[in-house]
């Protein structure tokens, strides 16, 4: 099931939250920052062993402070007109956040509106490939029985609302 909620990500009660995080994984503002701000020190300790993380891919971190158990690091592509493998490679975030949450026996996962914010995605592009790839992982996966996008604002949601209602 996929929910839409205007929230704070660091504050949902899920199993793991999934960053929108950048290649180097060692933080930065928005909801990277938000995360580490939250979950505290251990996160980024455990992130200095992860060497990194490819755009389009995630890696696992302990939840640190916050009340999820684990923070998948997902690096969404930076938008350069979208001629350059931006779409999948944002579609391929939602599937590997799925993917670990199913190797890590997590029925719950907190998605933020990835590459929508300093990575300038636009939101109306961004929303179709990001519902339509959780959607498709939450099948391949049925362990994961609930994909949560969380968002700071009102229009945010709407976009990813009428493409949720597109599928
Ligand atoms: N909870 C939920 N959503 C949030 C939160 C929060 N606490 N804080 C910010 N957001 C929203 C933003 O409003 C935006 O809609 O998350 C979306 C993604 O924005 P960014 O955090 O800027 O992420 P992104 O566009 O993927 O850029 C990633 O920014 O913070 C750096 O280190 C990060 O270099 C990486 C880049």
């Amino acid at each position: 099931m996929i929910e839409l909620v205007i929230g704070d990500i660091t504050r949902q009660d899920v199993d793991a939250v999934v960053n929108a995080a950048n290649p180097t994984l060692l933080g930065g503002g928005g909801v990277d920052g938000a995360i580490h701000r939250a979950g505290g020190p251990s996160i980024l300790e455990e992130c200095r062993g992860l060497g990194g993380c490819e755009p389009g891919d995630a890696k696992p971190t302990r939840g640190g402070d916050l009340p999820a158990r684990y923070v998948f690091h997902a690096v969404g592509p930076i938008w350069h007109g979208g001629d350059g493998g931006e779409e999948e490679l944002l579609a391929s975030c939602h599937r590997r956040a799925i993917e670990l949450a199913d190797e890590h026996g997590c029925r719950s996962v907190a998605f933020p509106a990835i590459s929508t914010g300093a990575y300038g995605y636009p939101v109306e592009l961004a929303a179709p490939v990001a519902v339509a790839a959780t959607k498709e992982a939450l099948a391949a996966h049925p362990s994961v029985e609930v994909a949560r996008f969380v968002f700071r604002d009102e229009a945010t949601l709407a976009s990813y609302r009428a493409a949720l209602d597109r599928l």
